[in-house]
């Protein structure tokens, strides 16, 4: 399975926005993650539409943006020009199928996301809407924490009901993640590996994205 390798620019040195973009471009990004967080739905507030469209501009690989907010549909319209996905989560108050539905419509590859404590079932109801299921191996709010291992059956389950529904989903394993937890992350089934500080902390980033992969 091709390992996607999408670094998260939460991460990134927010003075040089646009040259930390090139940069991971440059040193072999598949994906640009760009997680978007308003300070309700997590405690934390990260960039909104503004910063996102700027960093569009420094790269032509897709740009994977994670909405870590309440109100996903309000301000997906926002997001949807610079986008190639979008991950909305299941925790959030939009209605899920219409939301997913939207972005789909504009071409997009939907993203559905679930946090730590929420059960894989609960993902069931939504098989065939969305092209990528995200889940979250750290509480979502903040880069730099320690992987959770407990999310790898997890992950395995996500595998298990992708090939039982004969579907071909993305499944994106996004917290922590650095050559050895994207490693076991790549076994349970997972095939995009979201990575923010093994990536931007990184001495050589050309080879931390390449041993990633
Ligand atoms: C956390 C974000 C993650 C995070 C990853 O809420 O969704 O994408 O930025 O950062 P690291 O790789 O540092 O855990
Ligand atoms: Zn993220």
């Amino acid at each position: 399975m091709q390992v996607i390798v999408a670094p998260s620019i939460l991460a990134c040195d927010f003075a040089r926005l646009g040259d930390e973009v090139a940069d991971v471009t440059r040193a072999g990004a598949d994906w640009i993650h760009c997680d978007v967080m308003d300070g309700h739905f997590v405690d934390n507030i990260s960039f909104g539409s503004a910063i996102v469209e700027a960093a569009s501009r420094h790269t032509d690989r897709p740009l994977d943006v994670h909405l870590m907010i309440t109100n996903p549909d309000r301000y997906l319209d926002r997001y949807l020009p610079v986008a190639a996905s979008v991950d909305i989560h299941l925790e959030a108050e939009a209605d899920v199928p219409e939301t997913l539905a939207r972005i789909r419509a504009a071409g997009r590859k939907a993203g559905l996301a679930i946090n730590p404590h929420t059960p894989i079932g609960s993902i069931e109801p939504y098989l065939g809407q969305f092209d990528i299921l995200l889940i979250m191996t750290v509480e979502p709010g903040f880069g730099g924490q320690p992987f959770r291992e407990e999310m790898l059956p997890k992950i395995g389950a996500a595998a298990e009901l992708r090939k039982k529904s004969n579907l071909d989903f993305h499944i994106t394993a996004d917290g922590g993640i650095n050559v050895a937890t994207a490693r076991q992350c790549r076994e349970a089934g997972a095939d995009v590996m979201v990575a923010g500080t093994s990536v931007f902390r990184a001495k050589d980033r050309a080879a931390e994205i390449a041993a990633l992969r």
